[in-house]
């Protein structure tokens, strides 16, 4: 559990790194938000939806703007440790190293729809 949450960490500290080297010349233009939006698709909306089956969940990541508003939450969920008030998502077991990198790196990005 330990080098889990070391694990996050130093994939944390990497993509800042990533980001700060990679702004000074060509401008990046990759997309991350649809990697994102597919990746909370497949993994989130069987709860976080409101039209699913999940009854007492406030928390809906249906639409773009819904999920853009709440990018500091999700990063929390999928990757900062866990506490009694930030428990892991999804529930059902964490997200491979590759998703979570992709919205580490949306997150880092500024964790807007367009970024
Ligand atoms: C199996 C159902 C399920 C799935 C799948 C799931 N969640 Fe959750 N999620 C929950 C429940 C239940 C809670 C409330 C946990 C608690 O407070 O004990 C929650 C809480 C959260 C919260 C805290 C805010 C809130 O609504 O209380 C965030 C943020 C969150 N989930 C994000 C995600 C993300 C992002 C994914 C996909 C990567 C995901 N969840 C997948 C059921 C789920």
């Amino acid at each position: 559990m330990i080098s889990l949450v070391f694990l996050f960490f130093i994939v944390f500290t990497f993509s800042k790194c990533k980001k700060t080297t990679s702004s000074d010349s060509t401008p990046n233009t990759t997309k991350y938000f649809p990697l994102v939006k597919t990746i909370i698709q497949n993994n989130c909306l069987s709860c976080h939806s409101t039209s699913g089956n999940w009854s007492g969940r406030p928390t809906a990541f249906d639409m773009d703007s819904s999920i853009a508003k709440q990018y500091t939450s999700i990063k929390a969920s999928i990757s900062d440790p866990v506490t009694p008030m930030n428990k892991r998502m999804p529930q059902t077991g964490a997200l491979s190293t590759n998703d979570i990198n992709t919205i580490l790196n949306w997150y880092n990005a500024g964790g807007k729809t367009s970024d």
